[in-house]
C-alpha cells in the first residue's frame, strides 16, 4: 500500500491535486484502498481540459447550419405499408432489440430513487419501467417473439434499479437471457477552481457521463457482442423518462432498411418556432441536433414553401441504430458538454458542504453528437401525443410533469 500511496500522491502532485489525499488517514482500509483505486483511474489530462473548456464558448460560429430532410409517418401514402412490411419482417426474424437509458440522476424531478421506479400516478400504479416492460411485452407478442431489453444504468443507481427488477420478478422477463443491465462510464466532478471533489463517502465526487456514454458502454460492456450472438441488427435506444415511448416500430426500421441508412430518428414538430427544444439539422453537412440556443430566431420561424418550420423537428431522444453504427460510434470520444450543477462534497477541511445553489462541473456526452459520425440517416416525423409524454420536472413545473405525461398516457391508452 505504501508503494501505491507514494505513487498517487506524486500524480497528485504533477496535476495540483493533492487536497484529494487530505482525508484518506481517517478512512478505513477498504476506503483507503477504494480512494487509491479511483485516482489512479482518473485521466487527470481529461479532466484538466474539461475543465479549461468551461472557461471557453465551446460554439463555433462557422459552423454551417442547413435544414434536413425529414418523413412524415402519417405522409407516407402506399409507402407507408411498404416499410411496415420490411420492418414487421426484421422484427419477427428476432433482428430488434432496445436499450433504455436509464443511467440519469433525475435532479429535476426530485424522485428519491432511480427514475425508471417512479410511479406517475395511474391507477394501476405502475412505475416507468413497468410500463415500458408492458409496451415491449405487447409488441413482442404480435410478432411472436420476446425483444431483448437492455437497461443502462450508472454506477449510483445499479444496484437499486436491479433489486427493483428482481422484487419486481423481472416483470417476467429473464435476466441475462432476454433482459440485461449494464453500467455508463463516470467522470469526477470539479468545483470552480478545478479541484476535483471528494463525496460524502470520502471518495471521489463521480458522476454518469451523459447519455452520450451509451455507445462505448454498450461496446465496452459486451452488450454489443451479446447482440450479435442473439441475432440483432438493429437497436432502438430510447430514454426511461418517456412513458409513451414506441420503441418497437416497424416503419422506423422498414425506412433504415429501405434507405441503407445506419441510424434512423424519431421527431416530433416544434410546439411554437420557439419552443426550448434541440432540433434535427445538418451541421457541416452532417447530419446533427442543434441546441435552440444555437440559432437565430430569423432561423427559429423560417419555414418551407409547404409552410413547414426548416428547423421543426425535436429529438426526443427516440433513435435507431444499425449494431455497425454503435460500435463505431462507441470507439470515437464525443466531446463533453458542461453542466454547472449543486454537489454535495466535503471541503479541504473535512467539513460537509451541502449547497443550495450550483457549485461544481459536472461533464456530460450527449448522445445526438454522434450523429455526424454517418453522412446520412433518416428522420420521421410521428405524432407527439402517440409517442412522447416525457416525465422531466416536478408537478411544480407544470410541464414536462408527472402529471401532464398522466394525461397524455390516459388519453392514448383511453384509460378515462
Ligand atoms: P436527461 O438529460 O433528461 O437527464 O436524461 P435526467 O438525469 O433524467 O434528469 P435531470 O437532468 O438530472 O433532471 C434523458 C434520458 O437519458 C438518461 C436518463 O436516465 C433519461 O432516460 N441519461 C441521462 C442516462 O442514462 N445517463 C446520463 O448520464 C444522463
Amino acid at each position: 500500500m505504501d508503494d501505491k500511496l507514494k505513487e498517487v500522491k506524486a500524480i497528485l502532485k504533477k496535476y495540483g491535486q493533492e487536497h484529494l489525499l487530505n482525508h484518506y488517514d481517517k478512512l478505513d482500509e477498504s476506503h483507503k484502498k477504494k480512494l487509491l483505486e479511483e485516482i489512479e483511474e482518473i485521466d487527470f489530462d481529461l479532466v484538466n481540459s474539461l475543465y479549461e473548456s468551461t472557461k471557453k464558448e465551446l460554439k463555433n460560429s462557422k459552423d454551417e447550419i442547413t435544414p434536413i430532410d425529414y418523413l412524415d409517418k402519417f405522409k407516407l401514402g402506399d409507402k407507408y405499408k411498404y416499410y411496415e412490411d420490411i420492418g414487421k419482417k426484421a422484427i419477427k426474424e428476432g433482428k430488434l432489440a432496445t436499450v433504455t437509458m436509464a443511467g440519469g440522476q433525475g435532479t429535476r424531478l426530485g424522485h428519491d430513487g432511480p427514475k425508471g421506479t417512479y410511479d406517475i400516478g395511474l391507477d394501476s400504479h405502475k412505475s416507468l419501467f413497468e410500463l415500458l416492460c408492458d409496451g415491449l411485452k405487447e409488441e413482442g407478442k404480435k410478432y411472436g417473439v420476446t425483444i431483448p431489453w437492455f437497461i443502462m444504468t450508472s454506477k449510483e443507481n445499479n444496484d437499486e434499479t436491479v433489486k427493483f427488477f428482481k422484487e419486481h420478478k423481472y416483470f417476467g422477463y429473464e435476466k441475462d437471457k432476454n433482459l440485461f443491465f449494464f453500467i455508463q462510464g463516470e467522470l469526477p466532478m470539479v468545483d470552480t477552481e478545478g479541484k476535483i471533489l471528494i463525496g460524502e463517502d470520502g471518495l471521489i465526487k463521480l458522476a454518469a457521463d451523459g447519455h452520450g456514454g451509451v455507445y462505448e458502454s454498450l461496446v465496452k460492456d459486451g452488450m454489443t457482442k451479446k447482440m450479435r450472438e442473439l441475432g440483432v441488427e438493429w437497436v432502438f435506444i430510447g430514454g426511461v423518462d418517456n412513458c409513451l415511448v414506441n420503441m418497437v416500430d416497424p416503419v422506423l426500421i422498414g425506412i433504415a432498411i429501405d434507405k441503407k441508412v445506419t441510424v434512423a430518428c424519431k421527431s416530433v414538430v416544434k410546439a411554437n418556432p420557439h419552443e426550448k427544444v434541440g432540433v434535427f439539422c445538418r451541421k457541416n453537412g452532417k447530419p446533427n441536433v442543434i441546441e435552440y440556443s444555437e440559432i437565430t430566431d430569423e432561423m427559429a420561424e423560417a419555414r418551407d414553401k409547404d409552410g413547414e418550420l426548416l428547423y421543426g423537428e425535436s429529438h426526443i431522444l427516440c433513435n435507431l441504430f444499425s449494431v455497425d453504427a454503435i460500435e463505431r460510434m462507441g470507439a470515437e470520444p464525443l466531446p463533453y458538454h458542461v453542466a454547472y450543477k449543486k454537489a454535495t462534497y466535503i471541503d479541504k477541511d473535512g467539513n460537509l458542504v451541502v449547497p443550495d445553489s450550483p457549485n461544481a462541473y459536472k461533464f456530460e456526452a450527449f448522445l445526438f453528437d454522434a450523429f455526424s459520425e454517418v453522412d446520412d440517416m433518416a428522420v420521421l416525423r410521428v405524432k407527439r401525443e402517440e409517442e412522447f409524454a416525457p416525465v422531466k420536472n416536478s408537478d411544480e413545473a407544470g410541464v414536462d410533469c408527472p402529471k401532464t405525461a398522466r394525461e397524455l398516457y390516459k388519453k392514448f391508452h383511453h384509460l378515462d
